[in-house]
């Protein structure tokens, strides 16, 4: 078992005198038995980072320690570190326990804790049956489950996983995320799991980490992700439908500042106190973030609706996006999206009335897309 943390690390590639910044001050820290996924665009510094965790690339600037003991001049063997890759190659005329058993036999591992070893994973991995194929006969699904096999095998300390499940249908990878989640609930190992989808990283892991450009833009919970995003990039990268921007400028004028969405009568309200720490603030440009979730259609709220404010928009598309529709809107020349329940019926040039809380108003800098508290 090992925590790994990474300070400052960077990445920079150079080839015939061009350089390409991968990753930049990289902090980072993975507890022992954490399950952390690291999400972020294609491009963003994802794979560079796993490989010098892994010991595959060296490191251009900064420390990895696993368990307090620096790495950075340990190879991959001494590391213990597995990474499993979408695609394994399996010897084709190996049978799948010749497979897994391989990797031990290479160690000098005697043959009949191999045998045990090889039992009790493909038990794990729910493949027992399937031991005496050869991979041509296998299903996709099984196939996934043999890769995870290969590289679980050798017991390693930290279990790496790229963009495993980039090319599996929808209903599989479901249920591969439900036995991944499983598996690392059983074996209790540090595992890093590298996907460019949300949905993959928010189902899985305890922990993400948001990358953007080569730099880490957040590390949080599922939740302080979603509630609490640091800036502009991760209101926007994480949630489906994405989230409603506005550029806006503060009116303080009156005791209840709001935030007036830029050429438009849409204003948003926010807490008093709130209003009047971004007055005190000196600054008037500003980047307002609502989510179409929190945006409701006036009257389908149940009790009494949280202090709030509400805008009136027309309706441009209806979207039935399996068990909810999703509303494009459009209000004084902007547009943005509302999640309705799956029965709406409203249809184009409708005019409908949105509330909101102003709790889920999110507040940025206009200059530095950061959150403002
Ligand atoms: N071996 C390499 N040589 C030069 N540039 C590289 C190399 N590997 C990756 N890069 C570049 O580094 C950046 C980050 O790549 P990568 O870590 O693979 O991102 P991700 O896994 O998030 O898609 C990209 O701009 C990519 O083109
Ligand atoms: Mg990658």
């Amino acid at each position: 078992m090992a925590a790994i943390r990474l300070t400052q690390v960077n990445k920079i590639y150079r080839s015939r005198g061009h350089a390409v910044h991968a990753v930049k001050d990289l902090d980072l820290t993975v507890e022992d038995g954490e399950f952390v996924a690291i999400l972020g665009p294609s491009g963003c510094g994802k794979t560079s980072t796993l490989r010098m965790i892994v010991g595959l690339e060296d490191i251009t600037g900064g420390d990895i320690f696993f368990d307090g003991q620096r790495v950075n001049d340990l190879d991959p063997q001494a590391r213990n570190v597995a990474m499993a890759f979408e695609t394994y190659a399996l010897y084709p005329n190996f049978t799948i326990e010749e497979n897994l058993s391989f990797p031990l036999e290479v160690r000098g591992v005697p043959a009949a804790e191999r045998r045990k070893k090889v039992h009790d994973l493909a038990a794990l991995l729910r493949i027992e049956d399937i031991l005496g194929q050869k991979p041509a006969a296998l299903s996709g699904g099984q196939q996934q489950r043999v890769s995870l096999g290969r590289a679980l095998i050798r017991d390693p300390a930290v279990f790496i996983l790229d963009e495993v499940m980039s090319h599996i249908d929808a209903h599989l990878k479901f249920q591969m995320l439900f036995e991944l989640k499983r598996i690392h609930r059983e074996l209790g190992k540090t595992m890093i799991y590298v996907t460019h989808d949300q949905v993959e990283a928010l189902a899985l892991a305890d922990r993400v980490a948001v990358m953007s450009n080569a730099t880490l833009q957040q590390v949080g919970t599922r939740n302080q992700l979603y509630h609490e995003p640091v800036n502009v990039f991760v209101a926007d990268f994480i949630g489906e439908p994405p989230t409603n921007f506005f550029p806006a400028e503060l009116d303080p004028a009156g005791d209840q500042p709001v935030l007036r969405a830029k050429n438009a009568a849409l204003t948003f309200s926010v807490a008093a106190e709130r209003g009047q720490r971004l007055a005190a603030s000196g600054q008037r440009d500003f980047v307002v973030g609502l989510r179409p979730q929190n945006l409701r259609l006036d009257g389908t709220e149940v009790g009494e609706p949280p202090p709030g404010g509400t805008l009136t928009a027309e309706v441009a598309i209806n979207e039935y996006v399996g068990e909810r529709t999703v509303l494009t809107l459009v209000a004084d020349g902007h547009r943005f999206r509302a999640q309705a329940h799956a029965e709406t019926t409203l249809g184009r040039g409708e005019q409908v009335r949105l509330r909101y809380a102003s709790s889920d108003v999110m507040v940025f800098d206009a200059k530095t897309e950061a959150l403002v508290a």
